[in-house]
């Protein structure tokens, strides 16, 4: 092939893997691996640093059973793992300080507002440039309207910095009524 016949698409394709090598020196010979059966393990991943300077890798699980004790009793809401970068270990991180499903009084009982089962959280997990902030989101998530029986799934994202002890919910296609 002529030099400069390479179509553009070709080097912008080798221009970006060169700088991805470069940018990323990843250990594949001393590769430290995690794996999560059924949980659709890895779906998303980023770097955060949980505290200055020490960087973990955050991994998303959307089909993951959870040990959240506020999702107790709730069919696979997902899970978000904290994992080490040098180490085979990986902790679940408990970033729902919300008990679910959340209950509301219709008339005189009480009835769900929401649904957290298979809300497929760590469908996202994205972390900002400097990697000390973080989104992770359930895009499943489902909440009731009306009499209860409208269920829409609005899906929720929480955000987290300075690790995971306090974080902060977003949803905002969820009405309060
Ligand atoms: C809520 O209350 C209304 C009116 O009594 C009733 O028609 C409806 O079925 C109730 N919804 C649920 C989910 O219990």
């Amino acid at each position: 092939m002529r030099a400069g016949s390479f179509p553009r698409v070709t080097w912008l394709l080798l221009v970006g893997l060169l700088s991805a090598t470069v940018a990323f020196n990843v250990d594949t010979k001393n590769a430290v691996l995690h794996h999560m059966a059924g949980s659709y393990f890895g779906y998303s991943l980023d770097f955060y640093n949980e505290q200055k300077g020490m960087p973990i890798l955050v991994v998303g699980a959307p089909e993951a059973e959870t040990t959240n004790p506020n999702l107790a009793g709730i069919r696979r809401p997902g899970a978000v793992y904290a994992c080490s970068v040098n180490r085979p270990t990986c902790r679940e991180v408990h970033v729902d300080k919300q008990k679910g499903n959340l209950k509301k009084l219709n008339g005189s009982h009480l009835v769900p507002i929401e649904d957290k089962a298979n809300q497929f959280f760590g469908a996202t997990v994205k972390a900002n440039d400097k990697h000390d902030k973080l989104l992770m989101c359930a895009p499943k998530y489902k909440y009731f309207y009306s009499k209860f029986e409208v269920i829409e799934p609005v899906g929720t994202c929480f955000y987290a910095e300075n690790g995971f002890d306090k974080t902060e919910e977003f949803s905002s296609c969820k009405q309060e009524r």
